[in-house]
């Protein structure tokens, strides 16, 4: 039976630590020269975009050639996702030509869509609700650089966002503690908070910087105005303001403490320069690792 990946909900601790170790199993292969062409050859991806992007398009199209296979960039104005024809269509039509979809998208009900209808694997390459794959080498870059997940204290400063959802649910997973400081009716989805609670995993909503960043081995942030969030631009700004990682508020971190951004950064705003360019920023090993999370994830979804 095909799998999706939407959001962490249906993935099980152990299905999570199998994409971790496959993803380093290849990273470390290809540094070592293999070649791991024969993984998917043959294999398309199709990937629908809805909104820009840097890391997710070139991540996934250069994981697909890696790995053997091909990937097809949609955007915006080549299928007109919700104004040409059914998303229902789509699901249906795409998956009479390729292996898997790839959709980043505004509402997330609209990759829930596209895996209701496809006969192939969907995966969630961001809603305005969850970023999975972001999670994914996000805890793979904890992992190389702590080595270990469980029992760590991860602290997110900023908007309850996509990001943070995802973070929420993989940390609940993993085994890390969780923290988000954010601004009074920016916290996280209700629903994302209590099902990790469920999980017996600690989950705590403040509204102080300072109070979520002390002792913390990861200080996360990322941008206060999302994709699709411009209209609010003005409004974010002053509501976030003080919601920022720099370089006091890395004092009240424990002393080694990873400094994390998903990217696009707004630096001045929720992360200045200094912060980000810390010896224990792992900014771009996170921009680095979605390559390797995600080849984990193809290998596993579209190799079988
Ligand atoms: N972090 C991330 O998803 O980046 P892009 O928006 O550039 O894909
Ligand atoms: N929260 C951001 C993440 C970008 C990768 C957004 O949705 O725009």
């Amino acid at each position: 039976m095909k799998k999706d990946l939407l959001h962490f909900q249906n993935w099980t601790t152990s299905e999570l630590w199998e994409i971790l170790e496959t993803s380093a199993h290849l990273k470390r292969e290809r540094r070592s020269g293999v070649d791991h062409q024969g993984l998917l050859r043959g294999r398309t991806l199709a990937l629908i975009f809805q909104k820009p992007s840097l890391r997710t398009r070139v991540s996934f199209e250069a994981g697909m050639t890696q790995l053997g296979g091909h990937a097809i960039y949609l955007g915006p104005d080549d299928i007109k996702l919700g104004q040409r024809e059914t998303t229902e269509d789509i699901a249906l039509n795409l998956s009479r030509y390729v292996d898997g979809i790839m959709a980043r998208v505004f509402g997330h009900e609209i990759v829930e869509e596209l895996a209701r209808y496809a006969s192939v694997p969907v995966i969630n390459g961001l809603s305005d609700s969850f970023h999975p794959c972001q999670a994914l080498g996000d805890m793979l870059t904890i992992w190389e650089r702590k080595r270990r997940l469980e029992g760590l204290t991860l602290a997110f400063i900023g908007d309850g966002n996509n990001v943070a959802n995802s973070l929420i649910e993989a940390s609940a997973k993993l085994g890390l503690r969780f923290r988000i400081a954010c601004p009074p009716g920016r916290e996280p989805l209700a629903q994302v908070v209590a099902e990790a609670r469920t999980l017996g995993a600690e989950v705590q909503i403040l509204h102080d910087p300072k109070e979520a960043a002390r002792g913390a081995d990861v200080l996360y942030t990322d941008v206060w105005t999302s994709m699709g969030q411009e209209a609010e631009a003005q409004l974010r700004r002053q509501q976030f303001r003080g919601f920022q990682v720099n370089l006091d508020l890395l004092q009240l971190a424990h002393p080694q403490a990873l400094v994390m951004h998903c990217l696009p950064a707004h630096y001045g705003e929720e992360i200045t320069y200094e912060a980000a360019r810390t010896p224990n920023s792992a900014i771009f090993d996170q921009a680095e690792n979605r390559l390797h999370a995600q080849k984990g994830l193809l290998a596993l979804l579209l190799g079988r």
